[in-house]
């Protein structure tokens, strides 16, 4: 049977354009007393509660929750699902990090059971993290994506993920071919890619680990199938660019590799993007390709500082990724702090709608989503974050000193962590941080 229409009032705030590029009051949309109404799964109406309330339906529930915040879900562009096991190891940068913990780290995900317990496990600390969509990383395996795309469909969410293809330069216990990695790589697609709420991504690791073959490969996919995301790593570390060079003699620069293999375009994201030529980022910009901005990452594998403020003047897509395991932390919050300080280190300031605005709509803009996840636009599907700004004795303390919108994100930005997500909405229904179950 049909549930009735669920109106939930509170604070509400997301975006319907980017606070950068368009004044506050046609990009922003907070309302201190608000609602949105939501109708199997889907936004029926959002705005300022009085308003709504005149042309509620008739037989509709009221969840009524003064002091607490909706927000649209995070959006994670670059995150590693088998890597969460192994966050916070600590004393490398980033190949010796890939060698020593990352690749025996992804070695345990050839076991399904393992596999199935870890992504389980991972998709219940994005939802209590606060993150409803997610563009992964897999392992190797075919079978830790299988087990992936599962638990997704156990809970409902949309979810994007690819097998890692690895060719070379790793060891041999992780290896695939170049035959081998599209032949499991299209099976995936074929099972899973457009099923629910999921999305498939061709995943070569990065430039290093796949020989020209394989890339060519990687290509063949995306002319095959409709749709398909293509999910790298480019230019995160001096090291990294300058052995990328080596391999690859006949490039202009790291990205001219992808550019090659013709792995650019509208549907292309590239993790990291901090050492590149001015040709790159033109050229980045020219084939609308996306950009995960990964600041906690970046910080802790000390890989640099991601120019942000030229990203957004060329109007490249820019999503916000958490980088587990090379990040420090699955919570969107922190990335947001991590991105403010990465900026403040180059002289330029962060605003906190920005912040938001990148983790919610920017996000789910760069994955060609916004029509379905975001923002709280009528039609859309019903995922978002009750959160309490007060969620902390000095949340509580620094909140009755704010006195705009901006000061109060700033300060959920700078002292917030997954704390604030009292619960996370997926499809209208809640799922309880509490019990890890829908109500
Ligand atoms: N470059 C290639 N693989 C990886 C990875 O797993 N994490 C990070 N941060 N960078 C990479
Ligand atoms: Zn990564």
């Amino acid at each position: 049977m049909k549930k009735n229409p669920v109106v939930w009032r509170a604070s509400t705030l997301h975006f319907l354009d980017d606070p950068a590029r368009t004044p506050t009051k046609d990009a922003v949309e907070f309302h201190e007393d608000g609602a949105v109404v939501v109708d199997d799964g889907h936004i029926l109406a959002a705005g300022a509660y009085q308003s709504i309330a005149k042309h509620l339906p008739a037989a509709c529930e009221t969840y009524h929750l003064p002091g607490k915040l909706l927000i649209p879900g995070f959006v994670d562009t670059h995150v590693h699902y088998p890597q969460l096991g192994m966050t916070g190891a600590c004393g490398e940068q980033l190949i010796q990090w890939l060698e020593r913990y990352t690749f025996p780290a992804e070695a345990a995900f050839d076991s399904p059971d393992y596999a199935r317990e870890v992504a389980r496990f991972f998709l219940d600390q994005c939802l209590a993290h606060g993150t409803t969509t997610a563009l992964v990383f897999g392992a190797v395996f075919p079978e830790s994506v299988t087990a992936f795309f599962e638990a997704a469909s156990e809970r409902q969410l949309r979810m994007i993920a690819g097998k890692v293809m690895m060719d070379r330069n790793a060891p041999d216990y992780l290896l695939d071919t170049a035959t081998t990695s599209y032949e499991e790589s299209q099976q995936l697609i074929r099972h899973w890619h457009g099923k629910n709420r999921l999305a498939y991504a061709v995943t070569p690791r990065f430039a290093p680990t796949s020989t020209p073959n394989q890339l060519k490969a990687a290509r063949r996919l995306l002319d095959e199938f409709d749709g398909l995301y293509l999910h790298t790593h480019l230019a995160e570390n001096l090291k990294e660019v300058a052995w990328t060079h080596k391999l690859y003699p006949d490039s202009q620069n790291y990205l001219d590799v992808y550019d090659q293999y013709g792995l650019l375009g509208s549907r292309s994201f590239f993790a990291h993007a901090i050492h590149l030529c001015e040709a790159s980022w033109q050229r980045l910009a020219d084939t609308g390709s996306s950009l995960s901005f990964c600041p906690s990452a970046n910080l802790f594998l000390g890989s640099g500082l991601f120019d942000f403020q030229k990203a957004s003047s060329l109007n490249i897509n820019i999503g916000l990724g958490t980088d587990i395991g090379a990040g420090t932390s699955l919570c969107q919050l922190e990335s947001m702090k991590s991105a403010y300080q990465v900026c403040q280190l180059q002289g330029t300031s962060l605003s906190p709608l920005s912040a938001f605005y990148l983790a919610t709509l920017g996000g789910a803009r760069a994955l060609g989503l916004s029509d379905k996840i975001g923002s709280f636009t009528p039609g859309n599907e019903a995922d978002f974050l009750i959160l309490n700004p007060r969620a902390t004795p000095l949340l509580a303390f620094r909140m009755k000193q704010a006195k705009t919108l901006e000061e109060r994100l700033g300060i959920m930005m700078t002292l917030g962590d997954d704390r604030l997500i009292e619960n996370t909405v997926i499809m209208g229904e809640t799922w309880q941080k509490k019990t890890g179950e829908y109500k």
